[in-house]
């Protein structure tokens, strides 16, 4: 069986000391490729470091929604020109995070809206990180569905079933991660059951959301195995045919040699 997880953050500092032997893990236990996410002009260009050190690594570059505020004039020029380097597969993450709070709502909705252009432009798929802003979320993507369907991921998707059929009905993929394996997320595991098997993507958003039975520990690639397991009980169906329709879709949707 064999795996692709596509959300981490090999660039943050927890993996500093054991990056090298994390991304041997996570191959080990047949995780063949992950994307490493970058969410800051610096975290970006560490993020393309690591893919063209490693094969199995793959870079998605973006500025994230929680750190736009503290972006300097010309960080998006330079995220622009890194998504056309090689091994960039995808653009993000950006969205919407009413959560935390660190930016202007209004600051969010521009990076999200120049994300979505560049993704058209380049025809690059993005990665939308959406925390407490679902009704805005979707309003901004059905905006720029009017000019076609949309090529992009929801990331670590913890939302309503209603909010999951708006983005399949606008061509985009979900993607589960550790908390669809947390016990009292009996709603999220329904949720997952509606999305068709080509449109499922599994994930880890290492060094967070650890599944269970590793919760509250660091998060590595390796664990996404835990939560494809998990989507494959809630659906009754193997391991084997989880792991075959994620991986496909990874492939297809960022285009993964
Ligand atoms: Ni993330």
């Amino acid at each position: 069986m064999e795996w692709i997880d596509t959300h981490c953050h090999l660039d943050e500092e927890s993996f500093t000391q054991d990056c090298h032997d994390t991304i041997q893990r996570a191959v080990d236990a047949g995780v063949t490729r992950m994307l490493t996410i970058g969410t800051t002009l610096d975290s970006c260009r560490r993020a393309l470091e690591l893919a063209q050190t490693y094969g199995s690594v793959f870079a998605v570059v973006g500025l994230h929604p929680n750190y736009i505020q503290a972006a300097q004039p010309g960080d998006w020029e330079r995220i622009v020109e890194l998504s056309t380097a090689p091994k960039v597969v995808g653009l993000g993450e950006t969205g919407l995070d009413k959560y935390w709070d660190h930016s202007p709502i209004e600051l969010q909705t521009e990076y999200f809206d120049r994300h979505l252009e560049l993704s058209r432009k380049l025809d690059l798929p993005f990665v939308v990180h959406c925390r407490e802003a679902e009704v805005e979320t979707v309003a901004l993507l059905r905006r720029h569905f009017v000019q076609g369907p949309l090529r992009g991921v929801m990331h670590a998707f913890c939302g309503s079933a209603d909010t999951a059929a708006a983005c399949l009905e606008m061509g985009m993929y979900l993607s589960f991660g550790g908390m669809v394996t947390f016990k009292r997320n009996e709603e999220l595991r329904q949720v997952s059951l509606a999305v068709p098997l080509d449109r499922l993507l599994v994930e880890t958003d290492a060094p967070y959301l650890s599944p269970t039975p590793f919760r509250g520990k660091r998060n590595e690639p390796a664990h996404v195995r835990l939560t494809a397991a998990c989507l494959a009980e809630t659906r009754g169906v193997s391991k084997e045919v989880v792991a075959a329709a994620t991986t496909e879709n990874a492939q297809r949707l960022f285009r993964l040699a």
